[in-house]
C-alpha cells in the first residue's frame, strides 16, 4: 500500500494555489497532512479543503519540516524556500522559472518526458504556461515527423498575471463602463515603470525585454521547448501578447515538418494524444476558444490547416487552460507520477 503523504502548498491564496486546492479535491488526492503557506500578509486566513478548514501559515524553511512534496506556486520566493525544503526531505515541484534551465532540474511535461522526473535532485521545475499548452499540440505532430521550425503568437490570458491581473481587467473594465476611473498597476508587468490599460486593449510586451529584443516570456517558450523535447536545433520565433481575456491561453501555431503531412494525419495523431483535445470542424464553425477552455483539463487544438505556399507548413490553434494544465495540473501529475512510480 502507499504511504499517505503530507503535502504543503506554497502560494496557496494565489491564483494557482487556488488551483492546487480545487484539484486535490477534484482528483481526491489522498493526504495525511496538508499545509497551506502564503506571505505573512495571508497568515491567519482559513481556507477549507474537502470541507475542512485549513489556517493560512507564513512561509518559513522551517515549515517544510516532515514535507513529502512541497508545491510551489509563490513566484520568486521558490530561490530561497525550495532549496530549504528539499534541504529538509521534500520533493520540489516549482512552478517559477527559477530552477527552469538548472541543468540539475528536470523540466517536465508527463505526457512528453516524464522520464526525466527519475533525475532529479529535489526539485523538479514545472515549465512556462505558455510552452506547456504549445508543447500539448505539438508532441503529436513530432511523433508523425520531427519539427523543424515554429511561429506562434500568444493571446495571454490577465490571470496569467496571477490574481492581481485579473483584478485590473475587471478593475479598468467596470471604470470604463461607469465612467470611473483606475490607474494600471500591473500589466505589462507589475515591476516596470510604464503601465498601460488591458480593458478594451492588446499588450504585446509579457515580462521584460531582453538583449535581443524579444521578452524574457518569449526567449522561455524556446529554450524551454528545446529542453523539453530534447531537440536544440528546432528554430522557434515567439511573439508573446496579453490580451482582455480572464482565463485560458490561447496560441497561433505555424510549424514546418521534415515530412510531408496531410491534415488528416494530424487531426488523427491529436485525437489520439491523451490531454489534448481536436476541436475543428470548421463547416460548423467549431474551434477552440478560452471561454471553452476554462476550468478544462485538456488542451484544445483546431484550425488545422496546410500552409499555402510551404508543403510541410501547418497552421493551428490552440487554446488552454494555463493555471489548470499550465500550472497546477501539471505540477499534480508530477507528483501522481512519482507516487505511482514509488518515487516518494
Ligand atoms: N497564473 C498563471 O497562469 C501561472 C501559470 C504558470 C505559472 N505561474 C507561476 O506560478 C507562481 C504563482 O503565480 P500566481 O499566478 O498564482 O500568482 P499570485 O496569484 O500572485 O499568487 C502568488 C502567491 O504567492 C504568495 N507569495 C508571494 N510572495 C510570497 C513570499 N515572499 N512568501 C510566501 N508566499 C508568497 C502569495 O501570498 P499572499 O496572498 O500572501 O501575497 C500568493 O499566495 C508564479 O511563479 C507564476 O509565475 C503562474
Amino acid at each position: 500500500m502507499k504511504k499517505l503523504l503530507n503535502i504543503a502548498i506554497l502560494g496557496a491564496t494565489g491564483a494557482v494555489g487556488q488551483e492546487f486546492i480545487r484539484l486535490l479535491e477534484e482528483r481526491n488526492i489522498p493526504f495525511n497532512s496538508l499545509l497551506l503557506l502564503a506571505s505573512a500578509k495571508s497568515a491567519g486566513k482559513e481556507i477549507k479543503v474537502k470541507g475542512k478548514p485549513y489556517v493560512v501559515e507564513e512561509a518559513k524553511p522551517e515549515s517544510f519540516e516532515g514535507i513529502d512534496i512541497a508545491l510551489f506556486a509563490g513566484g520568486k520566493i521558490s530561490e530561497i524556500l525550495a532549496p530549504e525544503a528539499v534541504k529538509r526531505g521534500a520533493v520540489v515541484i516549482d512552478n517559477s522559472s527559477t530552477f527552469r534551465m538548472d541543468p540539475d532540474v528536470p523540466l517536465v511535461i508527463p505526457e512528453i518526458n516524464a522520464a526525466d522526473i527519475k533525475k532529479h535532485k529535489g526539485i523538479i521545475a514545472n515549465p512556462n504556461c505558455s510552452t506547456i499548452i504549445m508543447l500539448m499540440a505539438l508532441k503529436p505532430i513530432y511523433d508523425l515527423s520531427r519539427i523543424k521550425r515554429i511561429v506562434v503568437s500568444t493571446y495571454q490570458a490577465v490571470s496569467g498575471a496571477g490574481k492581481d491581473g485579473i483584478d485590473e481587467l475587471f478593475g479598468e473594465a467596470e471604470a470604463q463602463i461607469t465612467g470611473g476611473k483606475y490607474v494600471p498597476q500591473i500589466l505589462p508587468s507589475a515591476g516596470l515603470p510604464k503601465h498601460y490599460q488591458i480593458a478594451y486593449n492588446l499588450i504585446p510586451q509579457i515580462d521584460v525585454f531582453l538583449e535581443n529584443d524579444y521578452t524574457k516570456e518569449e526567449m522561455k517558450m524556446v529554450h524551454e521547448t528545446h529542453k523539453i523535447f530534447h531537440d536544440k536545433e528546432i528554430e522557434i520565433t515567439p511573439t508573446a501578447v496579453r490580451v482582455p481575456v480572464v482565463r485560458s491561453h490561447a496560441e497561433s501555431i505555424y510549424l514546418e515538418t521534415e515530412e510531408d503531412l496531410t491534415k488528416e494525419a494530424v487531426q488523427e495523431a491529436i485525437k489520439k494524444f491523451h490531454g489534448v483535445e481536436l476541436v475543428d470542424d470548421i463547416h460548423n464553425q467549431i474551434y477552440p476558444m478560452p471561454l471553452d477552455t476554462s476550468d478544462k483539463t485538456n488542451v484544445a487544438v483546431g484550425r488545422i490547416r496546410k500552409d499555402l505556399y510551404h508543403k510541410k507548413g501547418i497552421n493551428l490553434w490552440v487554446c488552454g487552460d494555463q493555471i489548470r494544465k499550465g500550472a497546477a495540473l501539471n505540477a499534480l501529475q508530477i507528483a501522481e507520477y512519482m507516487i505511482e512510480h514509488d518515487m516518494i
